[in-house]
């Protein structure tokens, strides 16, 4: 039998969470109660509002192809936002809209990577990212983190050879919620400056954030690291709209147009009465996020109070999960004890590039929040 898979394909690790949800399913169809606390999407429904402007463009008949990088209306818009919340000067040649953020991250991969680049990418990273690096025909390099789950600067300065193409932010940061502070930008600005590094910065979270702080964007902090930045975006979290597939770049002229390339070869354009939709989202902003991020924070708060004093984690002051870690046992043996006997999904941190931790999110309700903290000081009270 001819084998068509490329070694390419081969490569590339099966999401965790699908594995997760699949084991859980099965669980749940023989009648457990399960706790899901391996989402990664907010469990809200996107806003009124948002859903009518997608109604009205589809009775407009606004179902055509558009300009392969978004329409400009919406490319305005983002201008515009950018502008007024992180303080950034792009013009719409420099925004590409695409099917979610994490279409943007590949994006930027294909066009950034020759083969054997490699891309630096602080431990614990969202799981996407290797294998996004990889498929790009890049070389993933993992960064170690420092105390505070950011990236360890010292190692990160050790990493750095003639083929480092570029490094990957992520604040605030799936799986730990950590948020960089100004400082740590800083200091991480000057490397990157001054060994000409490209910085992907994933913004996708910018929104959910607690206690007052705010997610700065690391382009923001003056006119050369912005030269050197791609900022990633989208409305997946801020809006509730994962399903919908919208998300975006914003990069210097020559890295957009090579990415406006790929995407006009590839996908073609975002889907047409979307991009309708998410100017409505941009138009209200805050009053359509503030409720969930509202409740969110409440949640947050139970856990921070709540979970049991043995669990060490990093403070989560953005994303909506915690990074636990619950003892010396392996992360997929972790997850796995606890879905088999507490009936817990959760993900395991090996996924995420930090074994002896595992994900929950806070994106289930409060009820469910409470029981999962009693199986969970359980579960901690008798661990194998
Ligand atoms: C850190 C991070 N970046 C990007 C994404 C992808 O978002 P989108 O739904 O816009 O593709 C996710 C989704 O889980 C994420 O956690």
């Amino acid at each position: 039998m001819v084998d068509y898979v490329s070694e390419k394909a081969k490569e590339i690790q099966p999401s965790a969470t699908l594995a997760v949800n699949r084991r859980a399913r099965q669980l749940q169809q023989e009648g457990k109660e399960i706790i899901n606390l391996s989402v990664g999407e907010p469990d809200f429904d996107t806003p009124g509002v948002i859903k009518e402007a997608c109604q009205a463009a589809l009775k407009a008949g606004f179902t055509k192809y558009t300009d392969s990088s978004g329409i400009l209306e919406l490319r305005q818009a983002i201008c515009e936002k950018l502008e007024r919340e992180n303080g950034l000067d792009y013009s719409p040649e420099q925004i590409v809209v695409s099917n979610g953020a994490k279409h943007s991250l590949f994006n930027i991969m294909m066009a950034i990577l020759n083969p054997g680049e490699e891309v630096i990418i602080p431990a614990p990273y969202w799981v996407s990212y290797p294998e996004m690096v990889k498929l790009a025909g890049g070389k993933p390099v993992i960064c170690s983190r420092n105390e505070r789950f950011t990236a360890n600067l010292d190692h990160l300065r050790e990493l750095i050879t003639p083929r480092t193409k570029a490094f990957i932010l992520n604040s605030p940061a799936n799986p730990t919620g950590v948020v960089y502070t100004q400082k740590e930008l800083e200091d991480l600005t000057e490397i990157l400056l001054s060994h000409k590094i490209l910085c992907i910065s994933d913004e996708i979270y910018e929104h959910i954030v607690f206690d007052g702080i705010k997610a700065v964007s690391i382009a923001s902090l003056n006119k050369e690291i912005k030269e050197r930045c791609v900022v990633v975006n989208g409305f997946s979290k801020t809006f509730s709209m994962t399903g919908w597939r919208l998300g975006y770049l914003a990069a210097p002229k020559a890295i957009a147009a090579a990415v406006a390339n790929i995407q006009s070869q590839t996908a073609s354009n975002p889907v047409s009465f979307v991009q309708k939709a998410a100017l409505v989202a941009l138009k209200y902003q805050k009053n359509l996020y503030r409720p969930m991020v509202e409740e969110f924070s409440r949640r947050r708060e139970f856990l921070l109070k709540n979970l049991p004093e043995v669990i060490f984690y990093p403070r989560p002051d953005g994303a909506f999960y915690f990074f636990l870690s619950l003892g010396k046992v392996a992360s997929p043996e972790m997850a796995d004890y606890l879905l088999q006997k507490y009936y817990l999904a959760v993900v395991p941190g090996r996924d995420f590039g930090a074994d002896h931790f595992i994900r929950i999110s806070f994106a289930t309700s409060l009820e469910n929040l409470r029981k999962a903290v009693e199986r969970l000081s359980e579960a901690v009270n008798n661990l194998p």
